[in-house]
């Protein structure tokens, strides 16, 4: 390990700090997977589901996560290190190569949403399903989607190389407000639109018929999405908070973080559906290209959609956008820290790596289709499931101390914590791991 002699970056204010994290959790997660999986797993008794794996498993899990990143001041690895050392540093290897691996393939996918908010300021959105598709199929892979996945790229690495404050935390405090205010915008629009009562009822009605029956496959869908949304089981969290330099109350700004990301995860199905069924278009496929191909048809049918549609792929573009920056970041904070690389060349190397690695997703799209399969069920649940079992079984005193920086005396906080992490957060972790080996 080098030990640098230039001060390490920090948050210029508490504020920064959580509103990089809700950007970091607020991505295509919520407004791809989240609303379309309630809609389709048993509505509201999805959402109640959802609602327990927050606060059982991503609650105390992001909180780990905190402790681990303010405690060392360290990325990823360093920090596994010297809170682990041997073998355990490996797990900081597995979030960086998860971190490598997910943000190749996001970015492709973020590039779709670029492409697909130019489509509406040109020839606007086709509303036959069929030619939409046929859009679809020909934008999102070959040299239009690689010229988007670089230009996304380009952009993340141009906010990454100007650092923690005059970078990431300068494009967030632009960049979240926006998302919130324009998702709220966009669901008041939802809300008036003919097929807004149809839409919430589909989206909202609970059928505890469907969860009695596939609540085998039902509850890890919902533990994992509960992890992924939160950007938990990457290092995101760990090295966020590394650039924590003062004492703050980690519980709380956890309870702000996971209050937005989940606020604006179901929001976005207000959003959603009404445009649908507005459509007359049917919300049953499920899937990234899916969504694209149904939600274009739909803005080619209403009226405005083409601004609608524009306003709507913006929006997720920089939500993708503030995801990846912290993707990137698990990475260089590694370049920086252990290799005393410039943090401009650190990001540099990183995203031109990274864009490379993704050219093949953006040629083939079951290719993209199940390398996402494999980090988001395998990988990333590994990494997590390593780190909640070495800080919740070997290591609970040292994480008790550093949450109770900023707090104070933890009280009953403290064992349920740490029987959180041991018990639930580790259970539902092996079981989905099992499950993802499985399907993979
Ligand atoms: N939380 C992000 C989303 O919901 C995805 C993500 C995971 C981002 C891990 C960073 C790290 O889309
Ligand atoms: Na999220």
């Amino acid at each position: 390990m080098s030990d640098i002699d230039i001060q390490r970056e920090t948050w210029a204010t508490r504020a920064g700090f959580i509103l990089a994290a809700v950007g970091s959790a607020v991505g295509l997660g919520n407004i791809w997977r989240f609303p379309f999986q309630v809609g389709q797993e048993g509505g509201a008794a999805f959402l109640l589901a959802y609602l327990l794996f927050i606060v059982l498993v991503g609650f105390p899990a992001m909180l780990v996560e905190f402790v681990v990143g303010r405690h060392t001041e360290l990325n990823p690895v360093g920090a596994l290190r010297a809170v682990g050392g041997g073998t355990w540093t490996y797990v900081g290897w597995i979030f960086i190569a998860t971190g490598f691996v997910v943000l190749s393939y996001y970015s492709v996918v973020a590039g779709w949403t670029v492409r697909y908010a130019f489509l509406g300021l040109q020839d606007g959105y086709l509303a036959d399903a069929a030619e939409a598709e046929a859009q679809f199929v020909s934008l999102a892979s070959g040299l239009d989607a690689i010229f988007f996945h670089a230009l996304f790229m380009a952009v993340v690495i141009v906010i990454v190389a100007l650092g923690i404050q005059q970078g990431i935390e300068l494009a967030v405090r632009l960049m979240v407000p926006a998302i919130v205010v324009i998702t709220l915008g966009m669901a008041a629009y939802a809300f008036t639109l003919e097929g807004a009562g149809e839409a919430y009822s589909y989206y909202l009605s609970p059928e505890w018929g469907l969860f009695l029956t596939e609540w085998q496959s039902i509850l890890p869908a919902a533990a994992g999405q509960a992890f992924f949304t939160l950007s938990l089981g990457m290092g995101a969290m760990i090295t966020y908070a590394s650039y924590l330099g003062e004492d703050q109350n980690l519980a709380e700004d956890g309870a702000i973080i996971i209050g937005f990301d989940t606020g604006i995860a179901f929001i976005m199905g207000l959003v959603v559906f009404p445009i649908l069924f507005t459509a007359g278009i049917d919300p049953a496929d499920p899937g990234a290209g899916a969504i694209f191909v149904s939600l274009a048809a739909a803005f080619g049918d209403l009226a405005l959609g083409w601004l609608v549609g524009f306003v709507f792929f913006t929006t997720v573009a920089i939500a993708a956008l503030s995801s990846a920056i912290s993707l990137m970041e698990v990475v260089v904070s590694y370049v920086i820290d252990e290799r005393n690389v410039d943090r401009k060349i650190a990001a540099s190397v990183v995203g031109a790596a990274m864009f490379v690695l993704g050219i093949p997703s953006a040629y083939d799209l079951v290719l993209l289709d199940l390398i996402d399969l494999f980090a988001d069920q395998i990988l990333l649940v590994l990494g997590g499931l390593l780190l909640m079992i070495l800080v919740g079984w070997v290591l609970p005193d040292l994480a008790v101390d550093e949450l109770s920086r900023g707090i104070g005396d933890l009280g009953a906080l403290a064992p349920a914590w740490i029987w959180a992490v041991r018990i639930p957060v580790v259970v539902v972790l092996i079981v989905a791991l099992a499950l993802g080996i499985l399907e993979y």
